[in-house]
């Protein structure tokens, strides 16, 4: 739904004592069907995970033509009759297509299913959030008592299998844009890096920008720090496989930043809205940076107003949910959490912060991504 005068005027006139107000049959049913419409939408993501983890999206990708429900089974090594119910839900949702010219019972995947399901390579792969869904949903069960007590959970609190789904959502992008358009649109960055920089990833998740970055610019140090111990891990299982050797992990909380104006790049992907307390991290950020360096911030494109977000963003109903599941409680998961959530660091709250920080520059990029704005952050 979205904030019409008419949404706002029947939610004013709610408030009235109006005791002989009628039920519209019609108008029930819609209600009822749009409210259905939401519980089928989370019962149909549930069944993308299961097509996800269970390698039905890729083995039908490798198929590579119409397949029967039989044919899909054995490519996934599954019983035929689970995979064919599964297959039923995913074509009346319409992620996958049914040839039914040809037959009602072949299934096969468009060309942008297959970019968005089954190749991690692509740009546009989605299966991140859907990796995690099932933990990002488990989090109902500690949601009554955070309802009441005020206190939310950190990322920790999904698991090691949270921590990948963060992985898997943001990087796909990430190895596509980061080192050839985001880092580029940055004045003097490259230059800095290829000479060799010292660079913190604040929020660094499970290293992935940390090992692009430092793959790409061996002159350059590179140290990511995160609270999170299963990202944390995932991390250092990765740098070691890797065999980059510019790089480590670390907990600020047991080896601080640096406090010395002696880094030439901070970056901070999609975490300044999750921390408790944003503005000491701004602050803490403004003393690890050189007077002459550069923070790249990326978060989640925020509006001003909750009306501007419902009505420019049709993802609204998505982000106001994964805040109270994930990122909201993460930013109130210490007392006195700031609580920012999602949608809760748009353009000019970030500048505003960062001002307070001692910042006096703040440039918005000309990076195109459909969830997060860029900024670049100087003294
Ligand atoms: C949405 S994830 C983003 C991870 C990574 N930057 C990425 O793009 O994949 C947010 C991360 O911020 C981390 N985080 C939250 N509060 C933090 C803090 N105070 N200091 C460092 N990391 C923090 C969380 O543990 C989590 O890994």
């Amino acid at each position: 739904m979205t904030v019409t005068d008419e949404h706002f005027s029947t939610v004013t006139s709610m408030t009235d004592t109006d005791t002989s107000r009628e039920i519209d049959p019609d108008k029930l049913k819609m209600f009822s069907f749009g409210v259905f419409t939401q519980l089928s939408g989370a019962v149909t993501a549930g069944m993308i995970h299961l097509g996800d983890k269970l390698g039905l999206f890729t083995a039908l990708a490798a198929i590579g033509r119409p397949a029967t429900t039989a044919e899909l089974a054995d490519a996934a090594e599954l019983d035929e009759r689970w995979v064919r119910e599964w297959a039923h839900n995913q074509a009346a949702a319409r992620i996958l297509d049914v040839d039914t010219s040809v037959s009602p019972e072949l299934f096969t995947m468009s060309p942008e299913a297959v970019a968005v399901l089954a190749d991690p390579d692509h740009v546009a792969y989605g299966m991140g959030m859907f990796h995690r869904f099932p933990q990002t949903m488990a989090a109902l069960e500690h949601m009554p008592e955070s309802f009441r007590s005020g206190l939310g959970h950190d990322y920790d609190s999904h698991g090691c299998e949270g921590a990948i789904g963060i992985e898997k959502s943001f990087e796909p992008w990430m190895r596509h844009h980061l080192l050839d358009t985001v880092l580029p649109a940055l004045d003097g960055v490259v230059e800095r890096l290829e000479e060799g920089a010292h660079v913190i990833d604040i929020g660094c998740g499970a290293g992935g920008a940390v090992l692009m970055m430092a793959e790409r610019f061996p002159k350059s140090t590179f140290v990511g720090y995160d609270i999170s111990d299963h990202a944390l891990r995932r991390a250092a299982e990765r740098l070691a496989e890797s065999g980059v050797t510019n790089a480590r992990f670390a907990d600020p909380r047991l080896a601080p930043m640096p406090a010395d104006h002696s880094c030439d790049l901070v970056t901070t992907f999609d975490c300044i809205h999750d921390m408790t307390r944003p503005q000491e991290m701004m602050d803490a950020i403004r003393a690890a940076i050189s007077d002459d360096g550069t923070w790249l911030l990326v978060d989640i494109k925020g509006r001003d107003s909750f009306a501007e977000n419902v009505e420019k963003n049709p993802m609204a109903p998505l982000m106001y949910g994964i805040s109270v599941l994930s990122c909201m409680s993460s930013a109130l998961s210490e007392p006195d959490g700031a609580g920012l959530g999602t949608l809760g660091l748009p353009a000019s709250k970030a500048q505003e912060m960062a001002e307070a920080a001692g910042f006096g520059q703040f440039r918005k990029l000309d990076v195109d991504h459909s969830v997060n704005s860029f900024y670049e952050i100087s003294v």
